[in-house]
Formats: C-alpha cells, sequence, structure tokens
C-alpha cells in the first residue's frame, strides 16, 4: 500500500511540472507567449536559463532594470518566490522556435564569429562564448543568447547609463569595449544561433 501511494504520488508531481504554471498563463502567455516564443521584440523566454528568468524578474520588481513599465500589472500578483521559480523552470523547459530564415552579408557574420569565438584581446574583449556557451545556448554564468529576437538582442547590445546592479556590470564593460561596427557583426553572427 506504501508502495502505491508513493507512485500515485510520484505521477502527480511529475503531471504538475508537466503542465503550465496557471500564473504563467494569466500573467505571461499574453505577451511572452504560452511557449515563450512570443512575437518580437518581446524576449523570448522559451529555453532561456530559469536563474536568469528568475534573477531580471527580481530586478525588474525592483526597478533595477529598466522595463519601460512592462510588467507593471504583473507584481501584485507575482509576490511568491516558488511562483516565481515554478514559472522560470517552465519556460526554461519549452523548446525556443528557430529564426526566421535570412541572407546575411557572409563578412559580417565572418567577423561576428570571430569575435565571438577569439574576442578582440586588443580593445579587452572577452570572447563571449566563454559565458554564452558555444551555441549560445547559455549556463550559469550568463543568458542563452539562441533564438532570440534579433530586435530585442540589438535593444539590449547597448550600454546603459543607469545604476546597474553589480552582476550586470561585467556584460555593461564588454559593451563598452564594442564599436557599432562590432556590434553589427556580433548582430549577425547571434542572428545564427
Ligand atoms: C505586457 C507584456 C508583458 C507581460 C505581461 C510580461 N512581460 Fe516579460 N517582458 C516584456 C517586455 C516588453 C520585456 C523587455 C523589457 C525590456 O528590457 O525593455 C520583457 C522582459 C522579460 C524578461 C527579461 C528577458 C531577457 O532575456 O532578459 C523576463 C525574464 C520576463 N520578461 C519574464 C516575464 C514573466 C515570467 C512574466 C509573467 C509573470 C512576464 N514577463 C510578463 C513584456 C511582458
Ligand atoms: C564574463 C561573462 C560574459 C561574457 C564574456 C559576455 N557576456 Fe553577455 N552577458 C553576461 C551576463 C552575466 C549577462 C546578463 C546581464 C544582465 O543580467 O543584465 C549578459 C547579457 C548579454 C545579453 C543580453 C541577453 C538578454 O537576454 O537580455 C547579450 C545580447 C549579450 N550578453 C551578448 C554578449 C556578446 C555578444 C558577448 C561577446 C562580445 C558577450 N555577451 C560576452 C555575461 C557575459
Amino acid at each position: 500500500m506504501k508502495a502505491l501511494t508513493l507512485v500515485l504520488a510520484l505521477s502527480a508531481a511529475s503531471t504538475a511540472l508537466a503542465a503550465p504554471p496557471k500564473l504563467a498563463q494569466q500573467l505571461c502567455a499574453a505577451c511572452h507567449g504560452m511557449d515563450g516564443n512570443g512575437p518580437p521584440p518581446i524576449p523570448r523566454l522559451a529555453g532561456q536559463q530559469a536563474d536568469y528568468i528568475a534573477q531580471q524578474l527580481d530586478w525588474m520588481r525592483l526597478g533595477q532594470r529598466d522595463d519601460g513599465g512592462a510588467h507593471k500589472a504583473v507584481w501584485d500578483r507575482l509576490k511568491n518566490d516558488a511562483d516565481i521559480q515554478a514559472i522560470a523552470r517552465y519556460y526554461a523547459a519549452q523548446k525556443t522556435a528557430p529564426p526566421p530564415a535570412k541572407s546575411i552579408d557572409p563578412a559580417l557574420l565572418a567577423r561576428g564569429r570571430k569575435l565571438y569565438t577569439e574576442g578582440n584581446l586588443a580593445v579587452g574583449a572577452p570572447p563571449c562564448f566563454t559565458c554564452h556557451g558555444e551555441q549560445g545556448e547559455g549556463g550559469s554564468a550568463a543568458p542563452r543568447l539562441a533564438g532570440q529576437h534579433a530586435a530585442y538582442l540589438a535593444q539590449r547590445m547597448k550600454a546603459s547609463d543607469m545604476p546597474q546592479p553589480p552582476a550586470r556590470m561585467e556584460m555593461q564593460e564588454i559593451l563598452k569595449t564594442l564599436g557599432q561596427d562590432d556590434v553589427r557583426a556580433l548582430l549577425a553572427y547571434m542572428a545564427t544561433l
């Protein structure tokens, strides 16, 4: 009997994990999509690192990241850490939809690939893959870039003058080392990840 209870409890737990959290449906899906592949310029959350999703929500809630008020209707109902974790894990487990095919200038692409994989040590820009992963999959050190909307990445490749939480400074310092042509090349390359 004990064993049966355990099996039932386990299957209930896995069903609960597979089902989208109610709050994601009610609070996030209208913009980010139920599968996390919402339309540009709203960032995709599908496949994004769970810790990153939770961390950014925290910063936006505390006003440490400017979101243009996008989440102001959300905070009243998103107070509980367990809810945030559940939503973050749910979106992290979704599949990123393939990016739209487009033609990219091969020279620009090659320059972007070189910067991504080798950096530009002369100006102090480290290779991107060391934090964001070889395929842009992200990891514990940095968010996923692969499959992200180009328009959103372009917005995020601008250095901000706002005071930043220390954990954001690393990326901000890197952005300051890059020229406009570097950024264009990197955006071209990131669109292929
Ligand atoms: C009204 C539309 C809207 C709703 C609802 C909304 N978001 Fe967003 N979200 C945005 C926009 C727009 C941005 C980009 C903000 C910026 O950087 O300017 C964003 C950014 C984010 C980011 C940062 C992504 C990144 O790659 O840095 C996370 C994480 C996020 N939202 C999670 C959520 C979650 C979880 C919910 C539900 C609890 C939610 N959002 C509800 C519009 C929305
Ligand atoms: C030392 C680690 C590190 C390196 C190297 C690095 N990044 Fe980042 N990057 C981060 C972190 C951490 C964040 C999240 C910053 C935040 O929370 O605001 C980030 C954020 C980003 C974002 C915003 C993603 C989003 O969803 O909002 C983009 C785009 C990006 N990096 C591109 C690059 C590119 C291109 C390079 C190479 C020139 C690079 N990064 C090198 C750590 C790194």
